[in-house]
């Protein structure tokens, strides 16, 4: 891996990366700050893509043509859509899409987009890897390998994590992931998303998130690190 590309939506989600960013060189394109640096020896380009969608995918198209990112790794935090997971578990991508995608009335299943090859973006075998062999050793908290669903929603009703959950087969549910998977396709660039769960979406969502954020934002920033580190 030449260049890593890492994204969070919130500061909460980037600032123990930025903390620790050696030799850093910024530059703001779109309103998004850039940040070249080392990351544990590695060379990066950090950046806070702002929350939702459209924020996610304008910077990491601007990774990839940009400042020529030969892998894309999301971190930041969930609600939990599993009912195995709690505050706190570990989500690692296999794959993302968008939950919000909805053209049923012509007759498109819930999260298609029409008439494209895919809606489904896999995330790259070998982050995988690694994340899972990080969050292994890091024993921080029970993780699970799935589908990431992402929309421009904050959700926190019972009935639709049922729905995400039963229908689409998400593992969890955020605002960007799906977004940088279908650029990173798009590109033919690996990636990879992390995420600790916050909440669990449900009708406490907004109180848990506003609790277990940071704490749940660490501990995907601890899974970065120690993928970084052996890449
Ligand atoms: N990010 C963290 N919790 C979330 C939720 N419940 N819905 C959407 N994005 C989230």
């Amino acid at each position: 891996w030449n260049k890593i590309g890492l994204i969070g939506a919130m500061v909460e989600e980037v600032e123990r990366i930025e903390e620790r960013l050696e030799n850093e060189t910024v530059t703001e394109r779109a309103g998004i700050r850039f940040r070249e640096g080392l990351f544990c020896g590695k060379p990066v380009v950090l950046c806070k893509s702002g929350v939702g969608k459209v924020n996610a995918a304008v910077c990491t198209q601007i990774l990839i043509d940009g400042f020529g990112v030969d892998a894309v790794i999301f971190t930041g935090v969930a609600g939990a859509l599993d009912p195995s997971l709690d505050i706190g578990d570990i989500v690692i991508s296999t794959d993302c899409q968008q939950h919000d995608m909805d053209v049923t009335p012509l007759g498109f299943p819930r999260g298609t987009i029409p008439y494209a090859d895919s809606s489904v973006f896999a995330a790259d075998a070998s982050l995988i890897a690694l994340a899972a062999e990080a969050s292994e050793k890091l024993e921080q908290g029970h993780t699970v390998q799935g589908r990431v669903l992402s929309g421009d929603q904050f959700i926190a009703d019972r009935n639709t994590v049922k729905l995400l959950h039963e229908e689409l087969g998400g593992a969890c549910t955020e605002m960007e992931g799906a977004a940088v998977a279908q650029v990173c396709a798009m590109n033919g660039t690996p990636y990879v998303v992390i995420r600790s769960m916050s909440d669990k979406a449900d009708g406490s969502a907004h109180v848990n998130f506003a609790e277990f954020t940071v704490k749940a934002a660490d501990r995907s920033f601890r899974i970065v690190e120690h993928m970084v580190r052996s890449m």
